[in-house]
């Protein structure tokens, strides 16, 4: 199977990158070891694993009970049908995180874990994520063991992952009792180091594992371990300084598609110690260095001081677009227009007046060094547990404060992949709504980023000061874009369209400046109606180090893992990567022409299958549009012949579904497809 993977490098990077080769020294952020060695660790985001009971829980007026190893996260129809009875499964002690004492649920393991979440039943958000993924891993003949899931229970915070279930433990070493493959065993079963997909909390969890690292290898093996270990990590829409979604969803719930109320969610999503984790937070505030502590024989459980630079307090919105959470009181006030909560003391009205004029704004910095819900205990229960597990979970984690801006981490390759330009969530408006928790609050107002400006849901004039660009409907871009600051002071930045194109649309820019934490924007066009991709890329900072951005237009949190510009962007680079002769130190963007059969179309100006050079119109029965017969010509592989002896064709009959392609190809070759196309034309 080996040759059979190094000759799918060769062909495809050959057809794409032929036109264009420049004479770039290659250099050691090289693996040569050959893309079969490779395997590929995909950490899911939040809510994108599956949990499954482990308990037996009685649901009464309901015909469906829980049993051990029954689906909970996400069954649909037990969610419908039994709610309270699925609350108890999912929902965890708010400040300790145990179980609910009747029901206990458990992350599932291996590669089903995160491909299939009840995609009969909700088609939206939540559906199978990574499913799309797998497939094009399968189709260009990546074999099963190559790839591995590192699924967790995404409700627990991180030191409780580790306490737990001992999730980071298993994700470094090979274990004999455990079916987890993970990087020792990735090493040791392939011969080669792994590559890293993180898609949005999956990317604080690996940010945790390379600190947690820190700790558990001896100072001077720990490059050595992330070199032998980690090729290259793709950070898939991170939110590297949190989501203001965040606070949206811990005060007034955020269903996500789910058919519950927003109480609930509430109830539910507050219950979990990872609520925090993707909190919005100042790239301006850091905890003292834990890992120095650690040596210095510190205390451990110390209070550790979160630490705000001058620049903090000099800047307005802590560097983020506007104020994240705004808190209205109406000024004519009876007793009636207070929120009344289930255990809350009496309040007194003049204190409320006096902690409380008529609308007080808080920064992302007050939000996660805690003045925010400080400010709000009077008015909201949860406040209490908030501080806590703000404190405890977070500001006084033995390994790492997550809510501090994170430095490039010392990997050989960097990429950091997210969506711009769409129409993202910056700021709230929260005003009490005289329900008793956990409806108290209600949204008066939001505040979006959409391209480069702010504007509200009510249509007031906003404050703020907004990026260059917006985020990815879920993450603000300031959050996306902060692994900018990973790359060094040149920048090379390229501008291409998404789609399949000949190079003639392509913007390059060599050795653009860029300053220490400013954003770096390229000066280059955009025609409307044009998605482009931009590439920022530096290969020279750090010796034997790579770091790249890629910007998507309009590309969505969620749906990012499943875009297939993506995957073609992936594959390309990764092909190049581990292609003995490549004489760039990134894949060129020269053109991009179709690689599977999904990417011929049919052009109607044309009246012909679009890039002739690489597709032909060849009918296969059971093709339903014109579209569909547009495949992959032979002849474009065939120009290969030369390039490698075994050939391009025996090499795709290799793949597991060449096999099958090939066959119908001849089985149809007694059709005549120049009259099926006449007749689909007419
Ligand atoms: C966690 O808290 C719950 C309720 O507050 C309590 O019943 C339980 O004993 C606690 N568990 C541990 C391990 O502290
Ligand atoms: C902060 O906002 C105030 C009022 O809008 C403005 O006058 C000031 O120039 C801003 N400061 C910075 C550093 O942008
Ligand atoms: C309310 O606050 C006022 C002024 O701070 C104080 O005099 C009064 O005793 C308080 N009442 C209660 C019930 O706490
Ligand atoms: C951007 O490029 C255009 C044309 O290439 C040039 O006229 C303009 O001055 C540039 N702007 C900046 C800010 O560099
Ligand atoms: C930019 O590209 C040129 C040509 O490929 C290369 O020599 C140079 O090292 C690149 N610069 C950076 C910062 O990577
Ligand atoms: C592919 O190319 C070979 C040799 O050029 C030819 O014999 C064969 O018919 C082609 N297959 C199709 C489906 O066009």
């Amino acid at each position: 199977m080996r040759g059979h993977h190094d000759f799918i490098i060769v062909a495809s990077f050959f057809l794409l990158t032929a036109t264009a080769a420049d004479a770039a020294k290659t250099n050691a952020a090289d693996f040569t070891g050959g893309h079969s060695k490779l395997s590929g660790i995909i950490i899911p985001g939040f809510a994108s694993t599956q949990l499954r009971a482990w308990s037996i829980l009685d649901c009464p007026y309901s015909p469906l009970d829980f049993n051990p190893l029954d689906l909970v996260w996400l069954d649909t129809t037990k969610l419908l049908s039994a709610v309270n009875c699925w609350l108890k499964c999912m929902l965890l002690d708010p400040y300790n995180q145990t179980d609910h004492v009747e029901c206990k649920s458990r992350p599932d393991s291996g590669l089903s874990a995160i491909t299939e979440l009840d995609p009969g039943y909700i088609t939206g958000p939540l559906s199978s994520v990574w499913k799309e993924w797998v497939k094009w891993c399968i189709e260009f003949g990546i074999e099963a063991n190559a790839i591995i899931a590192a699924p967790y229970d995404w409700r627990l915070s991180p030191a409780k992952l580790e306490e737990r279930d001992i999730y980071f433990h298993k994700l470094k070493y090979p274990s004999s009792h455990s079916p987890v493959i993970t990087f020792e065993t990735a090493l040791k079963l392939r011969g080669g180091p792994s590559l890293v997909f993180a898609h949005s909390l999956g990317n604080n969890v690996f940010r945790y594992f390379l600190e947690w690292l820190k700790l558990e290898i001896p100072p001077k093996n720990y490059v050595k371990w992330l070199d032998e270990h980690i090729h290259a990590y793709f950070a898939v829409g991170a939110p590297l300084l949190g989501s203001v979604e965040t606070i949206k969803a811990t005060f007034s719930g955020a269903t996500f598609g789910l058919p519950i109320s927003e109480g609930t969610a509430r109830l539910m999503f507050s219950s979990f110690g990872s609520a925090l984790w993707m909190m919005p937070f100042s790239k301006h505030c850091r905890t003292e260095n834990v890992y120095f502590k650690h040596f210095s024989a510190w205390n451990k459980k110390g209070h550790q001081a979160y630490h705000c630079d001058d620049h903090e307090f000099h800047i307005n919105y802590s560097g983020w677009p506007t104020n994240v959470v705004n808190i209205e009181i109406p000024t004519t006030r009876g007793e009636e227009a207070y929120p009344s909560f289930i255990g809350a003391a009496p309040v007194n009205l003049s204190d409320m007046d006096y902690a409380f004029p008529t609308h007080e704004s808080f920064t992302a910095r007050e939000v996660s060094d805690g003045t925010f819900f400080k400010s709000i205990s009077d008015y909201d229960p949860d406040s209490q547990r908030l501080l806590y597990q703000l404190e405890e979970l977070y500001h006084n984690d033995p390994v790492l404060n997550p809510l501090t801006p994170w430095d490039r981490p010392p990997l050989k390759n960097i990429f950091c992949i997210y969506g711009i330009d769409s129409k993202t969530e910056v700021g709230y408006y929260f005003a009490p709504s005289g329900k008793p928790y956990p409806d108290n609050w209600i949204i008066t107002d939001v505040i979006y980023e959409l391209e480069g400006s702010l504007y509200s849901r009510s249509g007031n004039l906003v404050d703020g000061d907004p990026g260059a660009a917006s985020g990815d409907e879920t993450v603000p871009y300031n959050s996306l874009s902060w692994c900018k600051n990973w790359l060094g002071p040149k920048v090379n930045i390229t501008r291409a369209p998404q789609s399949e194109h000949d190079g003639s649309d392509i913007q390059v820019h060599l050795d653009v400046d860029h300053h220490p934490e400013m954003d770096i924007i390229p000066n280059m066009t955009r025609s409307p109606r044009v998605k482009y991709m931009t590439y920022y890329e530096d290969s020279e900072s750090v010796p034997g180090k790579r770091t790249a951005v890629w910007e998507l237009d309009k590309a969505n949190h969620r749906n990012i893992v499943r875009s297939p510009i993506l995957m073609r962007e992936l594959w390309l680079e990764t092909w190049h990567d581990t292609h003995p002769d490549k004489k760039s130190n990134f894949v060129t963007k020269a053109s991009r022409g179709p690689l599977r059969d999904e990417d011929c179309y049919w052009d109607y100006g044309k009246a012909r299958c679009a890039w002739p050079e690489h597709c032909e119109y060849r009918y296969l029965f059971g093709d339903v549009h014109l579209g569909q017969s547009c495949r992959l010509k032979n002849s474009s592989a065939d120009l290969l012949q030369g390039l490698h002896p075994s050939g391009w064709k025996m090499e795709r009959k290799a793949l597991v579904f060449g096999v099958v392609k090939r066959m119908r190809v001849y089985k149809s070759r007694g059709r005549s497809s120049t009259i099926i196309f006449g007749r689909q034309v007419r």
